[in-house]
């Protein structure tokens, strides 16, 4: 039997967000630019026995049922195409926040297609397990490229940017809200940027502030002022930029690496430095 996979999908943030139309598919354009973060989940892959089925079983951040999750969801699109994938044991251990904007269940997804892939040799390339990952969620391809890159389109047409923020420390708060996506777009009334975001990114981060803007964060803060203030208090420790994450709940800011942070957040919420 072959041996057991284990895989760590990883989260991202989103610097910039711009929604530029409504397309006749009843998705919306937009223009991020995506970035990678060392914050994962895990997710170990065991063939099973019997009927070609997916078993998943969770832990960590309870999520809803199993027969909607995106896991399923990955296994079955892949079942259709290739009859010969045997029944899989699926842990997932959930530590990203969910419904949070840092697309933690998208990378799950992504990640499990990888990790079918690799395991039973189906020999998808890059653009191949894109596509699949595209079925499943709008920034779900992101993750199957898996660096920095400005994406536009729903979210799948990528174009790498050499962007690397290591000398910045970067920390997510959460107040331990869910956002719906849907609900996010629908409040959104489309625009062209007023200047295109890989050229905002490519100025020094101290410049960000007053250009490089997530057009969710007016309808999100004010149906939450809770997630307003989070940034508010990023800035308060010095942040050289904050900002909401996709359609958040999370924020995240941008500190020099000598910063001295002391945050005092309530209890419940998700603060993590990555
Ligand atoms: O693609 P995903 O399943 O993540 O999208 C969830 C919802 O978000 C969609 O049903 C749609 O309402 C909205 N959405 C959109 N345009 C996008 C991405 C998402 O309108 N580019």
């Amino acid at each position: 039997m072959p041996p057991a996979v284990i895989v760590f999908p990883n989260c991202k943030i989103n610097l910039g967000l711009h929604i530029t139309g409504k397309r006749p598919d009843g998705y919306h354009d937009l223009q991020t630019v995506f970035y990678p973060l060392p914050l994962h989940d895990a997710l170990e892959v065991v063939t099973g026995t019997g009927n070609p089925t997916m078993a998943l079983t969770t832990s960590g951040i309870p999520l809803d049922g199993a027969a909607d999750n995106i896991c399923t969801k990955a296994y079955r699109l892949l079942q259709q195409d290739f009859p010969q994938l045997p029944a899989v044991a699926v842990h997932l251990h959930k530590y990203i926040p969910v419904g949070a904007g840092l697309g933690g269940g998208s990378a799950d997804g992504a990640f499990l297609l990888q990790a079918l892939n690799r395991k039973y040799s189906l020999g998808l390339d890059e653009p191949a397990l894109m596509a699949y990952a595209l079925q499943m969620g709008s920034d779900c391809p992101f993750f199957i490229h898996n660096r920095p890159c400005l994406a536009t389109g729903r979210g799948e047409h990528l174009q790498p940017l050499s962007l690397q923020l290591s000398d910045y420390r970067i920390v997510l708060v959460n107040p331990g809200i869910h956002i719906a996506t849907a609900w996010a777009f629908a409040r959104i009334r489309p625009a062209a940027p007023e200047a295109p975001l890989e050229s905002i990114v490519r100025l020094p981060v101290p410049e960000w502030k007053h250009r490089l803007k997530n057009d969710f964060e007016a309808p999100v803060f004010s149906a939450y002022p809770d997630i307003a203030e989070c940034k508010e208090a990023l800035y308060r420790q010095g942040a050289l930029y904050a900002a909401l994450s996709g359609t958040g709940a999370t924020v995240y800011g941008l500190f020099e690496k000598n910063a001295h942070l002391s945050f005092s957040f309530p209890p419940h919420y998700f603060v993590k430095e990555c």
